[in-house]
Formats: C-alpha cells, structure tokens, sequence
C-alpha cells in the first residue's frame, strides 16, 4: 500500500474498531542510515534520509482515564490506564507507545485516555526503523490531544527514553532525528554531540534501493545494548591515556587510535576503530556530496560496510552477500549496511536510470545464494513527520 491507502485504511480500521472519526492524526517516515553507523550515541555525525514509508498513528480523546491501543495490522487491542503505563512483554508493540504517553503525561496529571490506531507501510524488523516511526506518529497525534507542545529535539528524546525505558533498547537519537527533521530530496546531516541537523541535498541523480534481508535484527535482544557499552570502555580507556578531554569517542582522533589501539583490550580497540573511522566518513562524505561526486560517496559506503563487517562485528552473511554482489552490479555506487546491523537492510546507492535493472539483478542473485528472493524497494529522500488534519 502507498502511503495515502495506509491511511485510507488506518482510518476505516479505526471506524471499525471505535465506531467513531479519530480526531487527531500523525504520519511519521522510517529512515534509511546511509553513512555514519553506530556514530550517533558517540555524539558523532551521521548522514541519513527519511524514506517514503512509515506509520499512521490515528487517536480521539476519551472522557474517563483508559487508553485503547489497536495495532491496525494485526488488528489486536490493549488497554491501560493514562496514569500508569507499564511495558508489557506480552504486546511489546504497545511499549514504544506506552512510554511516549509515560513521557507526553509525567508530571502533568493526566486524568483523560484515548482511543488510538496505528497503521503504517513501513516492512517490520527491516531495520528501517519503524519502532521511531511509531514513537513519533504517536507523539506528535497524542501531543495534539493532550494539548502538550514540544518542539522536535524534545519530541525526539521523549522517543529515545520510550525506547530505553519501555523496550530496552540504549539506542541514540538517529531515528527520532531524522523522522522529525529530515526534508524531501535531501539528507539529513547531523552532528549528535551539538544535536544540530543541516540539509544536505542528493541532486536528481541518485536513488537508494532497500534491499531487506528479512533476517531479523536482534536490537533488542541485547548485542545493540552489548556494542555500545564497547564505545564507552574504549572512550573510557582514551581518556586515560590522552592529554585532552575525552567525553565520547567523537573525542578521539584516527592518530590517536593508531598509537593506543596496540596496547588496548582488542575488541574495544576494533569497535573505536569503526566509530572514529566512520565518523571521518560521514564528514568526507558530506563534502563530497556538495561537489556531486557520486562515484567517490559511494565507494565510502563500501568502505563504510567493511568496517562494520571487520571492526563492529554486525554484519551478517546475508548482508555481506548483498553488498559484494551490489559491488559487481552495472550502475552501483555504493553499498552498506544500514542502522543497527545484525540483519534488516542493505543500502545501495545508485543511479535512477539503473536501479530497475539492478534491483532485479540484486533480487535473483541473492534468491540464488538463500533460496528466497530479497525485498528490494527503491526510495527517494522524503518529507519527515507531520501532523495532519482531522
Ligand atoms: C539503530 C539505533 C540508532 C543508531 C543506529 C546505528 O537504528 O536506533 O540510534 O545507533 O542503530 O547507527
């Protein structure tokens, strides 16, 4: 389904559920991560885009304190009360949710719930970030309803903390970000240390094809949680030795990490090594976008997916083939893999004229390889959340 039928029927399933029209309504993108991997909770840079796909999240207020929740895909309804939501493992889908309502509420007593339905077209579990899709959807439809404004940095964090808190998972603010920020046609540059975005625009002359493995990522089953504490030891263990702060590893300069890595515990070196290596990508890649020269960005992306296969460890085979074969594929300019690894998407950058013919190319080969054809999907840099009318 395109995005205006999602919404067609987000609100038909709503009727159907509630008997009555929602009255507030919010559309949120997921995103594509296309340089700058696990650099944004080691307040580093990273260039991403929001894509053409993400998720209704359709509400109307209540008079009493319950708060009703169908997911509009699976058609299942939870119900808890507005002053006290609690993550339940039992619908871990509500738990994003829950915790925006925990966040829109604390500390403002809020005594009316709601009836809400969320319905979207982003693939789930494509590592295409469709939990922030539905954080913000949900935000920005709920907020309306509680008559709670926030502006889009806070409204980003309070998804951030529904993620820590309510599902588990320390993940940064690159969702959230570009979901809320990102504009149509361009990337979003962001630096994670001043939370400040740019746009950075693609020209006409590239598209990215999302090629989904449908392996399921394990965010949530703990390597995400596992990497990032990497991060913090290897910064901790710079501040030790450097002359200068270290509060991130934003701090460490490529220099450094050659002279210490050695005498480093080697899997928190490797991980330093990816984040500080990626960084200098993302600022090089920003650059070179502004020159157009598309050839030299996308051998960064390449370059980015083989740090992440080496140094992060998380890649995965499926995503590994993708991107090799993407390498040999007529009109490719570059491959990577895309958000928090372990499974979910490659991303491929590549002509418009050529993504047809290549996305076939990709489709069969790795049908070849698994005995299952890929999603591939081309997207474009697409307009960020929004609330609508009615
Ligand atoms: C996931 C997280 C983000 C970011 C990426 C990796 O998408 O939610 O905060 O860390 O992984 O870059």
């Amino acid at each position: 389904m395109n995005c205006d039928e999602t919404r067609r029927e987000a609100v038909r399933r709503f009727e159907q559920v509630f008997g009555r029209a929602p009255s507030a309504t919010a559309y949120a993108p997921g995103r594509v991560e296309v340089i700058g991997n696990h650099t944004d909770y080691n307040e580093g840079y990273v260039l991403s885009a929001a894509i053409d796909m993400g998720t209704f999240f359709l509400a109307a207020r209540r008079d009493d304190g319950a708060c009703r929740l169908t997911a509009g895909d699976l058609m299942r309804t939870v119900e808890f009360p507005v002053a006290d939501p609690r993550p339940d493992k039992a619908a871990p889908w509500a738990n994003y949710v829950k915790g925006i309502v925990h966040g829109l509420t604390r500390g403002r007593g809020a005594r009316r719930g709601f009836d809400a339905l969320f319905l979207g077209n982003l693939p789930l579990g494509a590592g295409l970030s469709s939990s922030a899709a539905l954080e913000m959807s949900a935000g920005l439809a709920l907020g309306a309803l509680f008559e709670v404004r926030l502006d889009r940095l806070a409204m980003a964090r309070l998804g951030q903390a529904a993620e820590h808190e309510f599902a588990g998972v320390k993940c940064g603010l690159l969702d959230q970000i570009t979901s809320l920020f990102a504009r149509a046609g361009s990337l979003v540059m962001t630096d994670f240390r001043a939370l400040t975005t740019e746009d950075v625009p693609l020209g006409g002359d590239a598209v990215f094809l999302m090629c989904n493995t449908a392996v399921k990522h394990a965010l949530v089953d703990g390597e995400y949680n596992r990497r990032r504490r990497s991060c913090e030891k290897a910064a901790a263990c710079f501040a030790s030795v450097l002359d200068h702060p270290v509060k991130a590893l934003r701090d460490v300069a490529w220099h450094e990490w050659e002279r210490h890595a050695p005498a480093m515990e080697p899997v928190a070196a490797r991980r330093a090594a990816h984040v500080i290596g990626e960084n200098t990508r993302v600022l090089r890649g920003r650059e070179l976008l502004a020159g157009g020269r598309l050839e030299e960005f996308g051998r960064l992306m390449f370059a980015s997916h083989e740090s992440s296969r080496v140094n992060f460890e998380n890649s995965c085979p499926e995503l590994d083939f993708l991107v090799k074969t993407a390498g040999a594929v007529p009109g490719v300019l570059g491959a990577r893999l895309s958000g928090g690894g372990f499974g979910g998407s490659a991303v491929v950058l590549i002509h418009p004229r050529d993504a047809e013919v290549a996305g076939h190319a990709l489709t069969a080969a790795y049908a070849k390889e698994f005995g299952h054809p890929c999603d591939v999907r081309a997207v474009t840099p697409s307009e960020g959340a929004r609330l609508m009318e009615g």
